[in-house]
């Protein structure tokens, strides 16, 4: 376990060491790949991300005192508002199966002043903790990317006290919905769902959110949808930018590549699209998310 006031240096070697004991143990025969990476461009998106504009169905669900797993933390921003919704008597452990950017998330939780959280490599497969462990446990954008979300429910179900909350939201990319339909919008739509399918995850993870926990055994379920809105110059720059960035200097289009599925020229092509987009007043982008609050 990790305190945040550790080094980066250390933490990112101790990191890679169990790293190097979770490979081989994972318990599923599917494996996948997360398709977006870990650079700039992925993370400017990921750290715009609050409990409020990210986690609003699962608020009413918290209180002072509660031990909270964060799975799939990425830099960090949720989980440092769930800290602080537990806290200061509530501990948070925040994991994920990149050790770079848990140490990123580290720090940024350190600069908020929070000092009840503690980061670990886990796979959400095969979590390292006792059975009933914590009162709520979380993923955010997770469980689209995993191998086999089913099985991860179940051990996000199997570390919650019975009784507890697993709670879980995925975007729909089948769901997204934008305006003007430019055709390099359209080419970005089918090379995310190629890529992240070809890479073992499910896309169209949100309306599938329900099924999956029903499958992982649960029956008390609630189940939401909500939507992030790109409209206005600055939210428009921010996104079409993002997105323009992203689809050429990521996993995403590093994958893109290699599987043969676009070609550089492709991807500046998509990237201009984008800009284009961005630029047009009549811009307009809805993601819709599913989300699941599951009693375990
Ligand atoms: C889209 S990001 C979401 C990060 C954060 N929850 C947020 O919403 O800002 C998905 C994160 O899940 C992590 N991840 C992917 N597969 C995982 C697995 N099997 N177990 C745990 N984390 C995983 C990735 O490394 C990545 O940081």
């Amino acid at each position: 376990m990790f305190s945040i006031d550790e080094t980066a240096r250390t933490f990112e070697a101790v990191a890679e060491e169990l790293h190097d004991e979770l490979r081989g143990t994972v318990m599923t025969d599917r494996q996948a790949v997360y398709t977006h990476g870990h650079q700039e461009s992925v993370l400017r998106s990921h750290r715009s991300r609050t409990a409020a504009n990210s986690a609003a169905y699962l608020l009413a669900e918290l209180r002072p005192g509660q031990a909270l797993l964060d799975v799939g933390c990425g830099p960090g921003t949720i989980t440092a508002d769930l800290a602080e919704l537990v806290g200061p008597a509530g501990r948070v452990v925040a994991v994920d199966t990149s050790a770079q950017v848990l140490a990123q998330a580290a720090e940024y939780v350190a600069g908020r002043g929070l000092s009840n959280v503690v980061f670990e490599i886990a796979d959400v497969h095969q979590l390292q903790y006792r059975d009933g462990e914590f009162d709520v446990v979380h993923a955010h954008q997770v469980l689209q990317h995993v191998a086999d979300p089913v099985a991860a429910l179940r051990e996000m179900r199997r570390v919650a006290v019975p009784g507890g909350v697993v709670a879980a939201r995925d975007a729909d990319f089948a769901a997204m919905t934008w305006y003007p339909q430019l055709p390099e919008l359209s080419d970005w739509m089918a090379l995310c769902q190629r890529v992240s399918r070809a890479n073992g995850g499910e896309p169209d993870a949100g309306r599938r959110l329900l099924s999956w926990a029903r499958a992982a055994g649960f029956t008390e379920i609630e189940s939401s949808s909500a939507t992030w809105t790109y409209a206005t110059p600055g939210q428009r720059e921010w996104w079409g930018g993002l997105w323009a960035d992203r689809v050429v200097g990521s996993d995403l289009a590093d994958s893109a590549i290699a599987k043969g599925y676009a070609t550089p020229a492709d991807l500046e092509r998509i990237a201009d699209g984008w800009r284009r987009w961005a630029a047009d007043p009549d811009g307009w982008f809805a993601v819709l998310h599913g989300e699941v609050l599951a009693r375990a």
